[in-house]
């Protein structure tokens, strides 16, 4: 499938989407055992799934895309399937980044980059590069990546920041904390799907998830498409959203 076929041009066909959506693409393994091929071919199947997304995006006027791709806590998986995860976002930068650069898509990685292979950290900095003046899409890509570990960084440059006289710990507060976080820039996100019936954050975006809507699917990511994306987006229009105070807006 190739991101080719959405012109640039070509505006939203719905008004009432959320502004930013984020997703827990999960259920890659169980898809794959439910049909008695090994997890990589679901792992495969789900980079089938993200492109469909990423055009759907597109087609139903979403700005701000952020995918969970690989957490720090998947380190625990066994070497072959790292192995088999690290090489499928090796050949979706390859692969597919000049479509998406065509497309006006902005890339964006979160997450901790010292540790990873040089090759990885290049290809990450590479997609950046190329598409920093796009504006059409921005595509958030968490990989290596932990909330936890996120905030913890933040806290430390406040630290160091303190510790070298450039700031009065006084001024810390939530905006001081967040403004340090990996992508202080992007707004948080409205919307934020599981997919696999899993109900639960895994340590993605717990910060930014304060007033975010949650959608959990019970189909599996290499399943997923611009149909579910839609009944997401609806689900989240049901919703009244307050934050904090008494009036409710409606969601989009
Ligand atoms: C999501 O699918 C992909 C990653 C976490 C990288 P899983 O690999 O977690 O699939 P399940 O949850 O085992 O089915
Ligand atoms: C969350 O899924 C991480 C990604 C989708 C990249 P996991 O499959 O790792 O989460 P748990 O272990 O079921 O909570
Ligand atoms: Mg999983």
């Amino acid at each position: 499938m190739s991101n080719a076929a959405a012109p640039a041009t070509e505006g939203p066909d719905r008004s009432d989407a959320p502004a930013h959506v984020a997703i827990i693409m999960d259920g890659n393994g169980r898809w794959a055992a439910a049909r008695g091929l090994p997890r990589a071919e679901g792992h495969r199947r789900g980079v089938e799934a993200l492109r469909r997304v990423v055009r759907a995006s597109h087609e139903l006027g979403i700005r701000y895309l952020t995918i969970f791709s690989f957490s720090s806590e998947n380190w625990s998986r066994p070497a072959s399937e790292i192995g088999d995860l690290f090489g499928l976002l090796r050949r979706f930068i390859r692969n597919d980044l000049a479509s998406l650069h065509r497309d006006g898509v902005k890339v964006r990685i979160i997450g901790e980059r010292d540790g990873l292979e040089g090759d990885i950290r290049e290809l990450l900095n590479e997609a950046e590069e190329l598409t920093r003046g796009n504006t059409r899409l921005t595509l958030v890509v968490a990989f290596n990546y932990g909330s936890r570990q996120e905030i913890a960084k933040a806290a430390q440059k406040l630290a160091r920041e303190v510790a070298e006289g450039r700031r009065d710990p006084d001024t810390i507060d939530a905006e001081t904390l967040g403004g340090h976080l990996d992508a202080p820039d992007i707004p948080d996100p409205d919307l934020i799907i599981r997919t696999s019936g899993e109900q639960r954050l895994s340590n993605f975006l717990m910060w930014q998830a304060a007033y975010s809507e949650l959608v959990f699917v019970p189909i599996h990511w290499p399943d997923f498409d611009k149909a579910a994306l839609e009944g997401a987006i609806a689900e989240f229009a049901r919703r009244e959203r307050r934050f904090g105070g008494l009036v409710a807006k409606t969601a989009s």
